[in-house]
């Protein structure tokens, strides 16, 4: 049975050293608290850092480490001091997290940082390697193990590779900034699903795809080579029973009751949080700082339990943000703290689950204003843990969780106003009205939990597999390779019907590099040069540039989709009267989108217009096609005309031409025992169906498609006609 190997820089436990010896806790931050509830309900294995470094244990230490993880079913992946310095609070810490972040002030960018995110990313694969089976399912977890999913397709070309990022996908104009933006999306598509948690993480990393490598999507999937990658949205969810239930746990119980005797009759504001930049602690101290100051009748009546995690504190802006914290909390203290009441209770250290839910479950309201978050587990948490009990969360709509907790108290962290009049409708609302905001936030948290979450995931992950294989299936085997050459060889009538770009040629942005090249023009010069074959060549492209990169072969050829058909040695006719007065009135409107749409043109055919976008913005170019479509429908219903959506551009031309037409011309003409035909695009589909049954007709890319088979690219093409040539002794 395929295992499931999850893989993550930081493993569900961490061991540290307390009183000489290593102990194992916990480990803190969403992946490793959302993912370590599901894993131990899947027969899985988990492979990362273990807490601490090659240097800080022994040769014995290690072996126990590795004995005491194997039974929760980890697998340590250890380093060394050098490489967490560079790799961990190096790259992973100074550069992605901060400009992920939005924060790309405080990125840093050092080529040795990055040497080591390659060399760690590197033994972790080698790890992996190591043991993983051929069927295993391996699922990589965030920002440190980027470069990661490529890494191990290169060692595993078939294993079932995932890979989900817990923090941000940054727009493209700051994750350009990234001088090695391309090799970390490289990285990832060596997965074979990439999963973010909101939909607009996937549309900032599909954008950057598009922009950086070129690699186009429909419906969020995108073929490269010959592999199809999907990316999409799995909101990360939390093991909500647990938090759900926690109020009936004896200890949460206890650390409850021990906390209402210290707070007493007041509210309890609740701030927790890894201290991190991305979690604006200082603009929320200070909009607390601002609340008591406008609203005097809360001083003594409430108190904000500041929690603060230590995370990442060898890092500079980390030191940095714990002192200015401190001393935020000093001054606020010392401001309006009296005998009997201090404002804010500041915890600088990580709860054990009790005494967290208590808190939870205690507070009146939780202010959780992160600046940036991926997707914030704590106020999934906190809304769980209220039950059927009342409680308001005060949510920031930079954190990914508000998608799916829009019924909150919705804030923008950096309004400070905007803070303080929540604080003070939070605490000022009805109870019956917190508990139905809750319960609807609750029925959609309990449903769609971590466990949901992760068999999405994999789910998905096993659609994309299958669609691969269904891919697979329909590509032209080795088999059928074979017999489609001896069909060729023992048959002494052919007709070879073969689009033009992207068929036989890659698709080109410029001319002069779609013209046919020496191999191409060997190939056309041998399949041509014999009797036994006709040849016909069919395109969009125009009469002219046909005739010019063409002409000199002896074959035939079909222009602007059908419109045109020339016999060799014969002139271009028509296949039937065509109009060409519609272009006066569309004409126009095409210049329009032009000027609005920097560097689009507008192609003049004889019987039909293309705007072309392939030089334009991307982003801009799919919003005005979509408007352009609309402009055209009224125009094009009038003329019977109709609008093909080609690679990059736009062409409008003659409903009743198509290749498919132009193709019978030929394929009813005579009595042939061979029939072949190869196209790239949607406009060759046509051709595909006009063959008579028994005929070979191949999709070059790997779509779907009404022809028999599939091959990868115009190279494989190419492959298959050389082997036709040689079957001729050509
Ligand atoms: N957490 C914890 N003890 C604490 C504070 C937080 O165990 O004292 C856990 C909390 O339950 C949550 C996780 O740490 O599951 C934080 O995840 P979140 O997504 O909110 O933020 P991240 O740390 O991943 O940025
Ligand atoms: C976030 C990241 C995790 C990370 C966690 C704690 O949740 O997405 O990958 O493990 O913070 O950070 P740390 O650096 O301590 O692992």
């Amino acid at each position: 049975m395929s295992r499931l190997i999850i893989v993550s820089n930081r493993l569900p436990v961490s061991a540290s050293r307390s009183e000489g010896r290593l102990e194992l806790t916990r480990s803190v931050g969403g992946l490793a608290t959302g993912l370590g509830s599901f894993y131990k309900n899947y027969q899985s294995s988990w492979l990362g850092w273990p807490g601490v470094t090659l240097e800080e244990i022994t040769d014995s230490e290690r072996s126990t480490l590795r004995a005491s993880l194997q039974k929760e079913s980890c697998y340590p992946v250890f380093l060394g001091e050098k490489d967490m310095e560079e790799y961990y609070f190096g790259f992973s810490n100074k550069t992605i997290w901060p400009l992920f972040h939005y924060f790309s002030q405080y990125a840093t960018y050092q080529q040795q940082f990055w040497e080591a995110y390659k060399r760690v990313n590197a033994i972790f694969s080698d790890e992996i390697v190591r043991i993983a089976e051929p069927e295993d399912t391996i699922w990589i977890h965030d920002y440190q193990l980027m470069l990661l999913p490529q890494m191990v397709r290169e060692r595993l070309p078939d294993a079932s590779i995932g890979f989900f990022l817990h923090i941000p996908f940054p727009s493209f104009e700051i994750f350009r900034l990234l001088p090695w933006r391309r090799e970390i999306l490289e990285g990832l598509l060596g997965s074979d699903l990439v999963g973010f948690h909101t939909y607009d993480y996937v549309r900032h990393f599909l954008s950057s795809v598009r922009q950086l490598l070129g690699y186009d999507h429909t419906l969020s999937s995108m073929h490269i080579q010959n592999r199809v990658i999907k990316a999409d949205a799995f909101p990360m969810g939390i093991d909500y029973q647990r938090f759900a239930g926690s109020g009936k746990r004896d200890d949460v119980k206890a650390e409850i009751r021990k906390m209402h005797e210290r707070i007493g009759k007041r509210k309890v504001v609740i701030s927790v949080d890894r201290l991190d930049y991305s979690k604006g602690i200082p603009q929320r101290l200070e909009a607390f700082d601002l609340f008591l100051e406008q609203h005097p009748e809360w001083r003594e009546r409430v108190t904000l339990i500041l929690v603060a995690v230590p995370s990442r504190t060898g890092i500079d802006n980390y030191m940095i943000l714990k002192k200015e914290i401190d001393e935020l909390v000093g001054r606020l203290n010392g401001k309006y703290a009296t005998i009997g009441w201090i404002p804010v209770w500041y915890l600088y250290r990580s709860l054990p689950f009790p005494e967290l839910t208590a808190l939870y479950s205690l507070a009146d309201v939780a202010l959780i204003t992160p600046l940036r978050d991926g997707m914030n587990l704590i106020a999934k948490e906190f809304i769980a843990a209220k039950n059927e009990g009342p409680g308001v969360l005060i949510l920031s709509e930079m954190a990914g969780a508000v998608r799916e907790m829009g019924e909150t108290m919705v804030v923008n962290p950096n309004n400070t106003e905007e803070v303080v009049h929540a604080l003070s409708r939070a605490l000022g609302m009805r109870e019956e009205e917190q508990i139905e905001v809750n319960r609807t936030i609750q029925k959609r948290l309990s449903r769609y939990n971590v466990t949901r979450w992760a068999e999405d995931f994999m789910g998905g992950l096993y659609k994309v597999k299958a669609m691969q294989r269904e891919l697979a299936v329909r590509r032209l085997s080795r088999r059928s390779w074979q017999n489609l050459v001896e069909d060729y060889r023992k048959s002494s009538h052919r007709l070879i019907l073969l689009d033009y770009d992207g068929t036989l040629t890659p698709f080109a942005t410029r001319p002069e590099k779609a013209k046919p090249d020496h191999e191409l023009s060997k190939i056309l010069e041998c399949l041509t040069g014999k009797k036994k074959n006709r040849l016909v060549v069919f395109s969009g492209r125009d009469r002219a540039t046909l005739e010019v990169w063409l002409g000199n072969f002896s074959l035939d050829l079909i222009a602007e989709h059908g419109a045109w058909l020339k016999e060799y040695g014969k002139e271009w006719e028509t296949l039937e009267p065509l109009a060409d007065d519609w272009k006066g009135s569309i004409f126009p409107l095409l210049e329009l989108f032009v000027d609005w749409t920097p560097g689009s043109f507008i192609e003049e055919k004889d019987f039909s217009l293309v705007w072309h976008y392939r030089k334009a913005d991307p982003i801009l170019a799919g919003v005005r096609v979509a408007e352009l479509e609309d402009a055209l429908l009224d125009l094009t219903s009038n003329y019977n005309l109709e609008i093909l959506q080609g690679n990059r551009n736009l062409e409008i031309k003659h409903g009743s031409v198509h290749k498919g037409r132009g193709a019978l011309r030929w394929i009813t003409r005579e009595d042939w025992d061979f029939f072949f035909a190869a196209g790239d695009d949607r406009t060759d589909e046509d051709v595909f169906i006009a063959l008579p049954g028994g005929g070979y007709s191949i999709k070059v890319g790997l779509s779907s498609t009404q022809a028999r088979f599939n091959l990868d690219s115009y190279r494989e093409l190419r492959e298959l006609l050389r082997d036709f040539a040689k079957a001729d002794e050509c």
